[in-house]
């Protein structure tokens, strides 16, 4: 077929798909439909509770399943029988683009391939980053503060988790600003291809990153540096095969940019907006800091879903689950889900007991950067505080179009004295 031929058939079955999705949600209140339009980029929790009024596992459309209640989602993706890719070589039951290295792996690759990524995000080495972290915050800070009123997205969760993961892989200074235009690009694409335009983008930056990683690659490979990029050359052809290197690294950088740069979104938002937990946290900024991000994980979690396919027929709640049906385990919904948490809608930053959150999924596939995106947002909210205590909310917020990624794109806000402004 011609490439202009390609271009039609593949807008055409873009504009089918999403126009199946419209009418499936609109007109037949499909809540998985809705989760991917506007009611549910708004808010998702409301689709949330009818799913699960609806009980612990919910058929969908395209004959898979899904489910709200944390029970079930904890245990499915601590299941071995479940992984991340069907094993008998059929296509992935749900669409993915993206090649996402060892997080789109069952065992054994997924294994080799974590082994080498752990190092760089350990507890202890991630304690020594945050020397550096801090002082990237306070320089985003600075700035901020001078203009008065900025917008919290651009200004500073958008920046740091880029200036923190560029110097992680070791990218020239010369180069990063570049690679983080096509880097945030690649990284948008983890909620699917949008428009013809955006898939030709995509293209774009993606034959760019490639060029660029080749590069850097050869570079490292002559000249090593203490940083990710040259620990995995040195165990290219050994524990990871040349074609496994790139995807490895773009991994590490769609996780590092599109990530933690919603849960300082989302924090900032949910602290604003409950004042009373703001000034909780104003009193004792640095006592305080890890229990704020740590009760945004769980009320409003950047990544609000993943799923599971079964490698075998496995009996679920009293349900057979086929081998090759995947379950999309709503890792939103199951951090509100009242089995697990008291009063799990009020956002509550002295919360104790409870189980531990899912924002970070659990089991083999436990996100590696989990320590690093806690820190630099800790770090984040710590200093807004302990600088800002009269920080407030400037005007609406404007979300990011995504579903499986939550956090909004603009969040204008201001120091000294608040004025009346419209919020929503
Ligand atoms: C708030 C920020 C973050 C959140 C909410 C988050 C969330 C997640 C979740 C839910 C998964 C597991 C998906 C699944 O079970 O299918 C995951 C995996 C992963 N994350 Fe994160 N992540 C964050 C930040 C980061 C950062 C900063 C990095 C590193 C730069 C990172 C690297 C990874 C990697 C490499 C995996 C794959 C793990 C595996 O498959 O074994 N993440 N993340």
């Amino acid at each position: 077929m011609s490439q202009l031929g390609q271009a039609v058939s593949f807008a055409t079955r873009l504009y089918r798909q999403r126009a199946d999705i419209a009418i499936a949600g609109h007109l037949k209140r499909d809540p998985m439909c809705l989760l991917t339009l506007r009611p549910g980029r708004d808010n998702p929790y409301a689709i949330y509770e009818r799913m699960r009024a609806a009980g612990t596992l919910n058929p969908t459309r395209l004959g898979n399943w899904a489910t709200t209640s944390y029970r079930v989602c904890r245990s499915v993706l601590r299941d071995r029988r479940f992984g991340v890719q069907p094993e008998d070589g059929s296509p992935h039951p749900v669409e993915e683009d993206m090649d996402l290295s060892f997080l789109g792996m069952n065992p054994p690759d997924h294994t080799r391939l974590r082994r080498l990524a752990m190092p760089a995000f350990s507890p202890k080495a991630v304690a020594t980053y945050r020397d550096r972290i801090v002082r990237t915050v306070d320089t985003l800070l600075d700035r901020a503060e001078a203009a008065g009123r900025f917008d919290l997205v651009s200004s500073l969760a958008a920046p740091l988790p880029i200036a923190v993961i560029t110097d992680l892989l070791g990218i020239p200074d010369a180069e990063s600003e570049n690679f983080a235009y096509h880097g945030m690009l690649i990284g948008g694409a983890l909620d699917g291809i949008r428009s013809l335009r955006h898939a030709a983008q995509l293209q774009a930056s993606d034959t760019h990153l490639r060029a660029f990683f080749e590069r850097l690659f050869e570079l490292r490979r002559r000249e090593p540096g203490d940083d990710i990029v040259s620990a995995v050359v040195a165990a290219e052809g050994d524990q990871i095969a040349p074609e496994e290197m790139l995807p490895l690294c773009i991994l590490l950088l769609v996780a590092g940019f599109e990530t933690t740069v919603n849960l300082i979104g989302n924090g900032v938002l949910a602290l604003l907006t409950h004042r009373e937990q703001w000034e909780a946290l104003c009193a004792e900024p640095r006592a305080m800091a890890p229990r704020a991000v740590d009760e945004v994980l769980r009320f409003d979690p950047p990544v609000q879903r993943t799923g599971r396919v079964a490698l075998e027929p496995i009996e679920l709640e009293g349900t057979l689950v086929r081998t090759n049906q995947f379950v999309i385990t709503l890792l939103g919904g199951a951090n509100r889900d009242p089995e697990a948490y008291d009063r799990p809608n009020t956002f509550d930053i002295n919360r104790t007991g409870g189980v531990d959150h899912l924002a970070f999924s659990s089991g083999i596939h436990y996100c590696v950067g989990a320590p690093l995106a806690t820190l630099e947002a800790t770090v984040a909210v710590e200093k807004l505080a302990e600088r800002m205590p009269d920080l407030h909310r400037a005007g609406p917020v404007r979300r990011r179009n995504a579903t499986t990624i939550r956090g909004p794109i603009r969040l204008p806000v201001s120091v000294g004295a608040p004025r009346a402004v419209r919020t929503r």
